[in-house]
């Protein structure tokens, strides 16, 4: 690392300014943020940061599905950028950090390059990828999965949310479907900070996590149909009861999950009674299953197991169970040589780091399988996340902004003038 480099911080102020500014874009009465994909309060936070981004003299793009790009130029515009960046989409009971810690540490990266006068060898570019939450449309990180080519921009604009909406009426009515297609802005390679969304960093009192590993994801959904009558005059022996199956299915993932200890994880987080009343017996719910792994070969065990275990419980139910697997996503092992730079920031800066496994899934996961991606962790509070809770030092996102922003400098390169 240069000296020039070691020298360099990044506005710590100015950050953690800007953290809070955006937190208002949805922000809620409990101190979270609401700010699902492609709403309203989606539209102000990308219109800000497409002004801020433009102000701080990048040029700015948004491609089909609405993944906005801004470029810094470099000496060398020979070569694609190097990426940073993250999303500014938020759960329905979301936090100030989840994504937006990462978007806006990567404008104060180049608001702080801009004030040191500092020229890159090959230009950046600051990502805010759509959709990653998932919340709204399925998959998650869809914008970066269509990016990579996992899916194609015409599957991804016609997923549907609860309403009926898709994404591409989505997209127009908050005017972001954007006019380049997905896969153009090529990068050389892609670096993501994030809050750690885990207990691991805090417990160890370890400032930065160098990951290195991401686990991978299975989602179902799930469809019981057993049938509706009387709650009063229907025997207990007579029932075909979807929400008691479903009880079982809920202690099955958990059972199955926990078998792996803590190389697994299953979460039953949504279902839906299509008719719920408090004296008729539930006889239609639909759910959905997340079970998580880093490791392939436990995920086909998962996977095994809860297709076996949803049969058994139907059939002594005696009702139907459809489960459809609506993703795959294998474990991810993040290039070698990102890592080591993101290591080497955090070492030559002297905060104290450990190598780690990403429990959530991130746009950079899906990058990696077509370019050279990594990953930079902070510590979240009591581990934190997908909750209005979710809170993260000052000190902790500085230092996480600025790891970011020496790995950045060291795979982009100073210009020599
Ligand atoms: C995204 O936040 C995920 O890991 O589900
Ligand atoms: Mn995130
Ligand atoms: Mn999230």
């Amino acid at each position: 690392m240069t000296q020039i480099a070691t020298n360099l911080q990044i506005d710590s102020a100015r950050l953690w300014g800007t953290i809070h500014e955006t937190a208002k874009f949805g922000g809620t009465p409990k101190g979270g943020v609401k700010r699902l994909t492609l709403g309203p309060e989606d539209k102000q936070v990308r219109d800000w940061f497409r002004a801020a981004c433009e102000a701080a003299g990048c040029e700015v793009h948004v491609d089909a599905l609405g993944s906005m790009f801004a470029l810094r130029k470099g000496r060398d515009m020979s070569k694609p950028p190097i990426g940073l960046g993250s999303h500014l989409d938020t759960q329905p009971t979301g936090g100030k950090f989840d994504g937006v810690l990462g978007t806006l540490a990567a404008l104060e990266v180049v608001r702080t390059l801009n004030d040191a006068g500092i020229e890159t060898e090959l230009p950046i570019c600051i990502a805010n990828w759509t959709n990653e939450e998932g919340s709204r449309f399925a998959p998650a990180m869809m914008a970066s999965a269509a990016y990579v080519g996992d899916f194609t921009t015409d599957d991804i604009l016609s997923r549907k949310d609860s309403a009926g909406v898709t994404v591409g009426e989505a997209l127009d009515s908050i005017g972001y479907r954007g006019d380049v297609a997905v896969g153009t802005q090529k990068f050389t390679g892609f670096v993501e900070l994030h809050i750690e969304q885990g207990p691991i960093l805090e417990a160890e009192g370890k400032t930065i996590g160098v990951v290195d590993s991401g686990q991978g994801v299975l989602w179902y959904d799930g469809q019981i149909t057993g049938f509706e009558s009387h709650a009063g005059s229907t025997p207990m022996t007579l029932r075909r009861d979807a929400l008691a199956t479903l009880s079982e299915i809920v202690l099955a993932v958990e059972r199955i999950a926990s078998g792996f200890g803590p190389k697994a994880v299953g979460t039953i987080g949504e279902a839906v009674i299509a008719s719920p009343s408090r004296n008729v017996i539930p006889g239609e719910i639909a759910f959905t299953v997340d079970m998580r792994s880093a490791d392939a070969e436990i995920m086909d065990h998962l996977d095994k197991a809860l297709t076996a275990a949803v049969a058994e419980i139907a059939a002594h139910r005696k009702v139907e169970v459809k489960l459809e697997k609506v993703w795959h996503k294998p474990p991810t092992h993040f290039d070698k040589a990102l890592v080591d730079a993101v290591e080497n920031a955090a070492q030559a800066l002297g905060y104290s780091h450990r190598r780690i496994t990403s429990g959530a899934g991130h746009d950079s996961c899906n990058l990696n399988t077509i370019m050279p991606a990594a990953m930079v962790f902070v510590p979240c509070k009591d581990g934190i996340s997908h909750n209005e809770l979710e809170d993260a030092t000052q000190a902790d996102c500085t230092a996480g902004a600025n790891v970011l922003m020496h790995t950045v400098l060291a795979l982009a390169g100073v210009a020599t003038k």
